[in-house]
């Protein structure tokens, strides 16, 4: 539905002040009370008290005089692109049912390394994509090394190889934009010979149709001291969950070996994630929290920090997690199961994308390396925070 017009939003003003009280919408869950967002967009307590009495009170029109212009939304690039890359071929999105997410190999060859400023992701049908990123593929990368260009893979086929920890050019979730990798004098970095893979969560819509997305880029100018990266964050891959618990906890942790900041956070799990806090351990020993909170698998919000956090060698990033493995949860796919990490939505990750700005003379995969309670052999549920404790001392 639309809500532009007040002919397009009147029919709907209950539903308006229902989910305004109850905070559903505008979707967004980080908690006020830890970390300031660029892209904040919750209602303050007076707009939702306006609203609700709007609603309440016959949802008049109101003051034809103090009406706002309407906005124009800009069918086209939110950036100036360099380059842009197109998926050759067609994907054949089917009439109904489920799709896969799917991966597409593009050919980039990029002849020199470059550095990028900003990038911008663009669904060929926006009715379709229902969101996807562009990864960076270096040569020697694993994961698509068999794959043929153009040909659009199932996930199941073409698993991801986490030891290629390849980072993430552009990504599209409606009314993401472009993003910059600008902070300070940082750039993204893709190195000679990189191709391109493109990964999309299409829906169907009633009718077989068809998408070629494309990537936008800006070429950034000039020497880049700092480097932008989308780092996976502190990883579980030893988390188990316990049959029917309505609140199983997964702690894990990386620790940086060199100075970085912290510019954007995305926390990650699948159907049975509940809520998500990343807590820094400075190596003073205070602790901060950064972010935190609630998880929705359907909203997988990206969280722009207001200011960059600076983190000094040595800091540790924890990540804490909650996931209802219960019958209560409707999206549960079978609360019987022990559950233990995964790509697929019926297993379970916990981890936390997040953009890190560090010194470009830096090898990024020597960046962070997990610690603490991500160390410990998978076997009891867990990790809990108890091992977290131990860790420390
Ligand atoms: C003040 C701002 C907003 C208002 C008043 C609003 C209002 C609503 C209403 C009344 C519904 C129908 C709920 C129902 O089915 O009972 C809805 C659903 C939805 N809204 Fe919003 N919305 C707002 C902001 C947003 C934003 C910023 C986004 C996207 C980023 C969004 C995306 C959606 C989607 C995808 C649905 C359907 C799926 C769902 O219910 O989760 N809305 N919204």
């Amino acid at each position: 539905m639309s809500l532009i017009t007040y002919k397009d939003a009147r029919p709907w003003a209950k539903a308006i002040k229902a989910v305004a009280v109850t905070r559903k919408m505008p979707p967004w869950y980080a908690d006020p009370r830890y970390g300031h967002f660029a892209n904040e967009r919750n209602l303050t307590d007076a707009q939702i008290a306006t609203l609700a009495s709007w609603a309440d009170n016959g949802a008049p029109e109101g003051d034809a005089q103090g009406k706002p212009v309407p906005i124009a939304f800009v069918d086209g690039w939110n950036l100036k692109p360099d380059l842009i890359v197109e998926m050759p071929t067609e994907f054949q999105v089917p009439a109904t049912g489920a799709v896969e997410y799917q991966y597409m190999k593009v050919r980039a060859n990029f002849p020199e390394d470059v550095w990028v400023s900003e990038a911008e992701m663009r669904p060929g049908n926006a009715q379709v994509v229902h969101h996807g990123e562009v990864w960076v593929l270096p040569p020697g990368a694993k994961w698509m090394a068999d794959a043929v260009p153009g040909v659009a893979y199932p996930q199941t086929r073409m698993k991801k190889q986490p030891e290629d920890q390849i980072d993430i050019l552009g990504k599209f979730n409606p009314g993401v934009g472009a993003q910059t990798f600008v902070f300070g004098d940082s750039a993204k970095f893709v190195p000679k010979g990189s191709d391109l893979v493109f990964e999309i969560h299409y829906t169907a819509v009633g009718k077989p149709t068809t998408d070629r997305t494309k990537v936008g880029m800006v070429f950034a100018k000039g020497p880049h001291r700092t480097r932008y990266v989308t780092s996976y964050g502190p990883q579980a891959r030893n988390l188990v969950i316990a049959p029917g618990d309505n609140n199983g906890e997964v702690v894990s942790e990386m620790t940086l070996t060199a100075d970085a900041k912290l510019v954007n956070v995305q926390p990650h799990m699948h159907v049975r994630g509940k809520d998500y806090e990343l807590r820094l351990i400075f190596p003073s020993g205070e602790t901060r929290t950064v972010f935190k909170g609630k998880f929705d698998f359907n909203w997988q919000i990206s969280y722009n920090y207001a200011d960059p956090i600076l983190m000094t060698k040595g800091t540790r990033l924890v990540g804490i997690s909650h996931f209802d493995n219960s019958p209560n949860n409707l999206f549960n796919p079978d609360h019987a199961k022990e559950v233990h990490w995964g790509f697929q939505n019926w297993e379970e990750m916990s981890n936390c994308f997040m953009g890190l700005v560090f010194d470009s003379n830096l090898d990024p995969k020597k960046l962070a390396l997990d610690s603490g309670p991500s160390l410990l052999p998978a076997g009891k549920p867990g990790p809990t925070l108890a091992a977290l404790e131990r860790g420390n001392k």
